[in-house]
């Protein structure tokens, strides 16, 4: 029979939590700071570790009460304890401590880049989407803190095939807006933009690592490039090509994107990928990524939901599942710690 987990994530800027029981999401609540986060133009710790002490208990309550259960009818908890802002995953796990001693339930300890590999088959409370595990996949994880390629092999178990060796993704969108004026997040805005332009490549930006003989990203000499050359232009002129400019940014991050995603199909043989993190929310992105992978003969699964793009408890409920169908407690809770570097080659708690 499956469990009533209750799961928690406050890895960077958004406090959340669910409740799940297997695969379904009972409820799911989340309180975002980006409002807070705006001016700033990134997420800045302190403020960010603030606001989850302010919020975590009204998610939690919240949560519980849309999943119309008492805390104590939870079999488990699950929680991030990495990777992310150090501080902000310490709120998590001390809150998810503290209510594990007081219903005497046990702690899953779960990664977040797992959860976002997982993430396409988290079910509502009716169990859609059906999609079934079929392992092995290419997981692709495209968000704001990680760029990776994965062979996800089978539950929990995966080796990492390329990652980013300087910026993420959706860091390297929120950086080339901020250069265009805007404020963070950066990727809907250059989305938006770019969904205005005909010709969507028109400035032909580089694309460095494209085709590097390895599955890594480098998104950093783009950057720069984009930095000089709308450097070089008048401010007038910047204004008057704002939306080529986005366009042709996005063009650059997702060519690569795309390239390399290729390639882990073609060297591995596996035709099915699964994408996740905030960055794959983009049509753009999700059109290119089909198109390429139709064209190979594959299948390609997104989060089905929305908010399963970005930070959200429900995906963590679910690995907490996968573990505690195995047994994967934390067998002493005093000793789970936040992690900020974890990578998914490190063993888990
Ligand atoms: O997965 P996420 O919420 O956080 C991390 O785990 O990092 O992803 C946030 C990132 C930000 O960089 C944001 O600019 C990007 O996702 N993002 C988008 C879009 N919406 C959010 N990037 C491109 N297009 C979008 N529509
Ligand atoms: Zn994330």
């Amino acid at each position: 029979m499956n469990i009533t987990i209750l799961a928690i994530d406050t890895s960077c800027d958004e406090t959340s939590a669910a409740v799940v029981c297997g695969r379904r999401v009972l409820s799911h609540v989340e309180y975002s700071q980006i409002a807070m986060h705006t001016k700033w133009g990134g997420v800045v710790p302190s403020i960010a570790r603030r606001a989850h002490e302010e919020r975590i208990d009204w998610v939690i309550e919240k949560a519980m009460k849309n999943a119309q259960l008492l805390i104590t009818n939870c079999d488990a908890m699950a929680v991030t304890y990495g990777p992310g802002l150090a501080i902000a995953l310490e709120v998590g796990i001390k809150k998810a401590k503290k209510i594990s001693q007081s219903i005497k339930k046990p702690i899953i300890a779960v990664n977040h880049i797992e959860g976002h590999l997982y993430s396409p088959f988290v079910q509502n409370s009716k169990g859609n989407p059906k999609t079934d595990f079929k392992f092995p996949y290419i997981g692709l994880l495209v968000s704001g803190g990680h760029t990776e390629l994965v062979l996800f092999k089978d539950h929990l178990m995966y080796e990492i095939l390329g990652e980013t060796r300087d910026d993420a993704a959706g860091e390297a969108l929120d950086k080339a807006a901020r250069m265009l004026g805007f404020g963070y997040p950066g990727g809907p805005v250059l989305e938006r933009l770019a969904s205005q332009v005909e010709n969507v490549d028109q400035y032909k930006f580089p694309r460095p690592m494209i085709g590097s003989h390895n599955f890594d990203f480098s998104f950093s000499g783009l950057k720069t490039s984009f930095l000089y050359f709308t450097q070089s232009l008048s401010e007038e002129d910047r204004i008057a090509h704002i939306a080529p400019l986005a366009s042709s940014f996005q063009e650059a991050v997702f060519a690569t994107i795309v390239r390399k995603t290729l390639k882990a199909i073609a060297h591995t043989g596996i035709h099915r990928v699964l994408v996740g993190g905030g960055v794959a929310v983009n049509q753009r992105l999700r059109y290119l990524l089909r198109k390429m992978i139709h064209e190979q003969d594959g299948q390609v699964w997104f989060p089905p939901y929305k908010y399963l793009n970005f930070d959200n408890a429900a995906m963590i409920g679910l690995v907490g599942a996968i573990k505690a169908e195995r047994g994967l407690y934390v067998s002493d809770v005093s000793e789970i710690d936040r992690v900020a570097r974890l990578s998914l080659n490190d063993v888990t708690v």
